[in-house]
């Protein structure tokens, strides 16, 4: 199996590489592609942004493969026919471990995944512990399996499959934190402390939600370790498919917000989505069938 660190689509047609103003559409399963969002916007920031979170299906890591293949397909035909984008980015790594290929299959637009930093967490460990914290789907997939395999060989990978960080996560933006002592037992297993001195030294964040609550994963961690976030590395990878800004681009249009329930949308998470950029946000209803 080809292992490719970002999941990176095949190139763009060479029509589209250059061209003005593209329309790129972030996915994810609900507010963790955000982090991707900052990261993709900050590199292209003349692009034309749609955000969609398939809240009424999160979170990801707790359906089934079968399901969660069927859900992103469905949502995916619903967006692109809306939004018509020029590149799609699967903020998602539960659902970029599993779904790239058959979306690849069904759609001509590019499609860039996320998926875990397992090789930057591989070159950067010391002690060679690494621990991968991520969904509980994230951490049964095989294709998470081959990438240690292909990468961290000579490393001793911790696999931590959270139940409930990302909605920690979505709390933490919707103004509703949990306490101290409860994300400090999420993340505790991601520290591993050897008899013979060795601890771990490198966390990969292989869910997009994490790095919302980094500066407090950061606060609460038992002893300091290098967080992993692919962000910036998939931005470099939009850059690389579509190219960068030209230099007398507009700057910063506003990001148009999508969800598929919208019941997430508290006053105080529409203030944080505004902080972020995305003003105006629209709920294109697509309820998950009963499971
Ligand atoms: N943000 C998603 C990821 O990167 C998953 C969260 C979920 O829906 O379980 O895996």
């Amino acid at each position: 199996m080809r292992i490719d660190l970002m999941a990176g689509a095949s190139l763009a047609p060479a029509a589209f590489r250059g061209a003005p103003e593209p329309t790129i559409l972030v996915f994810d399963s609900g507010l963790g592609g955000l982090t991707v969002l900052d990261a993709v916007r900050r590199a292209r920031p003349d692009a034309r942004y749609i955000y969609a979170g398939d809240d009424a299906a999160f979170p990801y890591g707790r359906l089934g493969e079968a399901t969660l293949v069927a859900r992103v397909l469905t949502v995916m035909e619903q967006l692109v026919a809306t939004h018509r984008p020029d590149l799609v980015v699967i903020a998602c790594n539960t659902a970029s471990t599993l779904v790239l290929p058959a979306l690849r299959q069904r759609f001509a637009t590019p499609f860039v995944g996320v998926v875990p930093p397992i090789k930057p967490a591989a070159e950067a460990t010391r002690s060679g512990l690494v621990s991968l914290l991520a969904t509980p789907g994230t951490v049964a997939r095989s294709y998470t399996h081959n990438l240690i395999a292909t990468y961290a060989g000579s490393c001793a990978v911790t696999l931590v499959g959270s139940p409930n960080l990302a909605g920690f996560a979505e709390a933490e933006l919707a103004g509703t934190p949990v306490d101290d002592a409860t994300l400090a037992a999420e993340i505790a297993p991601c520290f591993v402390a050897e008899p013979d001195g060795r601890r771990t030294d490198v966390v990969c964040l292989a869910c997009t939600h994490y790095p919302l609550l980094l500066p407090r994963l950061e606060a609460l961690a038992p002893w300091p370790v290098a967080w992993i976030d692919p962000a910036p590395a998939i931005a470099r990878r939009v850059v690389q498919l579509i190219g960068g800004a030209p230099r007398d681009a507009a700057r910063d249009a506003s990001v148009h917000g999508a969800f598929t329930a919208g019941t997430c949308l508290t006053a105080p998470l529409r203030a944080s989505l505004a902080a972020r950029g995305i003003g105006e946000i629209a709920v294109e209803a697509l309820p998950l069938p009963m499971q």
